[in-house]
């Protein structure tokens, strides 16, 4: 069931799942889906924990900000208030591709709030000219086709090759995350992608222990980029996970899982 708290007249949803009472894990979702891309985690709680999962603002039930404000920041800052609205003060956090750069967000904004971190699928740089103009490219797209020519953009991006060739129905069901989104949602969610800061300068800086995950078959955010990550984060564990594209906590569920549990008993 998706729970929603608001801020102001804006409605914050959010999956949860776990010991109510438990220490707070928070899982950030990628582009273009929304908080359910976390279910194969949602499923399957650590014992203690209390499992957190919101949609970014224009995904999956989430209202979007009012004028044409498309900062990453705003995702960042909506985090935070929907904690506040939530009372949670300390957590562990992890993003997956574009949620791993909201988390690198928040650790820049917020870093006090981090008892731990967990990137997946994910990079610190800006979009470089050519990533930009793939952003306008998939803008025309949206323009034209709406969510679904969007979705069949990504998708063979999105799922590594071993899921695409024998897991045919994941692929449609990854569809079917992606589809219910608003175009407009997706539209800001493209923009705030395409203007987001270069954050390598905040990795050195991360002070708590950081678990750093990557699909080997990942083609969007390949395993030099993780490589990239977990060498400049200073107390940073890369692990690969075989089989498994970007999308590697759908695509190697029980592998995530034991990698992400593994690390949670640690922290
Ligand atoms: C995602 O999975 O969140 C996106 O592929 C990230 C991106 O396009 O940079």
């Amino acid at each position: 069931m998706r729970h929603a708290v608001l801020a102001g007249s804006r409605h914050l949803t959010y999956l949860e799942a776990g010991e109510p009472d438990g220490r707070a894990l928070v899982l950030l979702h990628g582009f273009p889906l929304t908080a359910d891309m976390w279910r194969e985690q949602l499923a399957a709680p650590p014992h203690g924990w209390r499992v957190l999962a919101p949609d970014f603002a224009g995904f999956g039930g989430c209202d979007d900000h009012g004028g044409e404000s498309v900062s990453l920041d705003d995702y960042a800052g909506d985090v935070l208030t929907w904690l506040g609205r939530l009372g949670v003060q300390q957590i562990v956090l992890a993003g997956l591709s574009m949620g791993g750069y909201v988390a690198l967000a928040l650790a820049r904004l917020a870093p006090e709030r981090l008892d731990a971190l967990v990137l997946a699928d994910t990079k610190a740089p800006a979009d470089s000219d050519e990533a930009r103009a793939g952003r306008d490219r998939m803008l025309d797209t949206l323009g034209e086709h709406g969510t679904d020519g969007v979705a069949a953009e990504m998708l063979p991006k999105l799922l590594g090759a071993t899921t695409r060739s024998n897991r045919p129905q994941l692929v449609a069901e990854v569809r079917s995350l992606i589809l219910p989104n608003p175009p407009d949602g997706v539209r800001r969610g493209i923009l705030r992608l395409r203007g987001r800061p270069d954050a390598t300068a905040v990795l050195p800086r991360i002070g708590v222990p950081t678990l750093v995950l990557v699909g080997e078959e990942d083609e969007v955010t390949p395993p030099k980029d993780a490589r990239a990550l977990a060498t400049a984060i200073p107390q940073a564990t890369l692990e690969t996970l075989p089989g498994a594209g970007h999308l590697s906590n759908l695509e190697a569920p029980s592998r995530f899982n034991a990698a992400l549990h593994r690390f949670l008993a640690t922290v």
